[in-house]
């Protein structure tokens, strides 16, 4: 929990600011900056991660945010009104100032997130950054855009401004323009709460941890084995045995999202400009519902429970009319409480079932996720059931011969999204010596992780066919959000690159300067992360 910040605090503040620039005028208000350390400890525009399209830093000028400064948004917008009221929120309390958010123009040097003149290229997601002495503008075109320079902009603050009191420092930004898009429309993050359970808390923490690296998909795999992680009033079971006392790895991952708790992640996802895409996985991984529901068996018999982390034994009932009654009624509830536009499937690892039943099978779910009003994903294995082109196959394998049948599936129009699991699987090990994860797919070090290209690889599926790219976060290994932070941090800043940064910037060394800048503000944030030996931490 950040403090909330003193009144005496906030007026000595805004007496030293006030005098400041009442005798030396604004252009001159560094000499405040040498009296105290400098907050921005030489942040330059080209630090932001992920790396933007095109920097233009301006050496001769700055802006200094003051007391008195204000956040204008956009007038008649209320999401440039969130987007403000959320900015507003992540600097408050490091600065100590009230920086009020309304639509007024204000006289002091402030902060303007405004919609539309902005340069044609950044579309729907993108922004354009302006920093000078009159202030910082943030254009876009839509209320994502202007979060991305959001997210943009405090980074450029400088690592203090993620304490959560007030700092005795000057606050300011480099002078220049920045013009940022992103190369895809889709970056994701993932947590498992099927293995383990994770709670509301512990989601909206990594929520917060990712949005800064302007992902905008968090995928929840609420279904598998081990735990039935998500609340269906037609099955009441699924939760209170299914994700009951005993359910996860070991045994000790219980528990699980009511409806309520899940309405209120999507909210708190979306002011983030995330959008949450809820898994139910099958026909396969489906241990934790039939051994609740003995006939979802086709002998009628429920398995026991499993605690073990093995893969490919369980399979829903092809042939009987109760699984796709079950099947339905759970599509209709968890479309009808997300709002995001996807639903995902599963599809993967379904070794108990025959090819022939799996296509049976998926033939008659896939077009229930349009009848329910979404478009279905499911892992690549999905492809195989010749889906349509709404679907959107996820591919998981780390093969370099790729899938014939996702190949197919690009030819009918599918677009694909890129999870390979020796690259992207942040549960991987990073190395012989880590303690947490599995390392089935190999170690997966800081550079491993980041020297790939998702345009290229998986054969047959070109760039124009890549969706974007996510970031698995298996719990097998994974108890709580310290266990998350550490394996996600730093490769999911790799994996957030990838998918936003254009390919002509990649480049290890410079990503791996800018990550190590992150560090610093990592421990303010009490994010738990990994001291890459390949990185030079800071
Ligand atoms: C997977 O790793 N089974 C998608």
């Amino acid at each position: 929990m950040r403090k909330r910040l003193s009144l005496s605090a906030l007026l000595g503040a805004a007496v030293l600011a006030v005098s400041t620039v009442a005798s030396t005028g604004a252009a001159a208000a560094a000499p405040e900056e040498a009296a105290a350390p400098s907050n921005h400890g030489g942040t330059q525009l080209t630090d932001v991660l992920p790396a933007p399209v095109e920097v233009k830093p301006d050496e001769r000028s700055r802006f200094w945010l003051t007391p008195l400064s204000r956040i204008r948004t956009q007038p008649g917008s209320k999401e440039a009104k969130q987007v403000g009221d959320y900015l507003a929120g992540l600097l408050r309390p490091a600065t100590g100032y009230p920086l009020k958010v309304s639509s007024a123009p204000s006289w002091a040097p402030g902060i303007s997130l405004l919609l539309g003149g902005a340069d044609p290229r950044i579309g729907d997601q993108g922004y354009q950054l302006d920093s000078n002495l009159a202030g910082v503008t943030i254009r876009a075109n839509s209320a994502a855009g202007l979060f991305n320079g959001a997210q943009s902009l405090r980074q450029l603050f400088g690592t203090k401004i993620e304490a959560d009191t007030p700092q005795r420092t000057a606050w300011s930004v480099p002078g220049g323009r920045i013009v940022d898009y992103p190369r895809f429309g889709y970056r994701g993050a993932f947590l498992d709460l099927a293995r383990h359970f994770h709670t509301p808390d512990e989601i909206r923490a990594y929520i917060d941890h990712v949005a800064q690296y302007k992902i905008n998909y968090l995928h929840l795999h609420l279904t598998d084995d081990q735990g039935w992680r998500i609340q269906i009033d037609s099955w009441p079971k699924l939760t209170t045995v299914g994700g009951g006392p005993g359910t996860g790895v070991d045994g000790v991952g219980a528990g699980y999202l009511t409806k309520a708790d899940y309405a209120a992640l999507n909210k708190y996802a979306a002011e983030r400009q995330i959008t949450i895409v809820p898994e139910i996985d099958m026909p396969g991984h489906t241990n934790a519902a039939q051994s609740t529901y003995a006939e979802l068996n086709c002998d009628g018999i429920a398995p026991p429970p499993r605690t073990d982390i093995e893969v490919g034994y369980s399979s829903l009932c092809i042939d009987s009319e109760l699984t796709y009654k079950f099947v339905e009624d759970v599509i209709r509830e968890v479309a009808a409480m997300t709002p995001g536009p996807y639903i995902h499937i599963g599809g993967d690892e379904a070794h108990a079932t025959t090819d022939e039943d799996f296509k049976k099978f998926m033939e008659r779910v896939i077009p229930m996720a349009a009848k329910y009003g979404k478009k279905p994903f499911g892992w690549h294995e999905i492809a195989k059931a010749n889906s349509p082109a709404t679907t959107t196959p996820q591919y998981w394998w780390s093969t370099p011969d790729g899938d014939a049948a996702v190949a197919e599936a690009v030819k009918r129009g599918s677009k694909v999204l890129v999870s390979p699991a020796n690259k992207a699987y942040l549960d991987m090990k990073y190395d012989e010596n880590t303690k947490l994860g599995l390392k089935w797919a190999g170690y997966i070090e800081a550079k491993t992780a980041y020297d790939w290209d998702p345009g290229t690889f998986v054969p047959g599926v070109p760039e124009s066919s890549v969706l974007g790219v996510e970031a698995p976060l298996w719990s097998e290994t994974l108890r709580n959000i310290n266990d998350i932070e550490f394996m996600a941090f730093p490769r999911l800043t790799a994996i957030a690159e990838l998918g936003w940064s254009p390919r002509a910037k990649h480049n290890w060394e410079n990503y791996r300067d800018r990550v190590a800048k992150q560090g610093p503000r990592w421990t303010l944030q009490g994010i738990d992360f990994y001291r890459s030996p390949q990185i030079e931490w800071k």
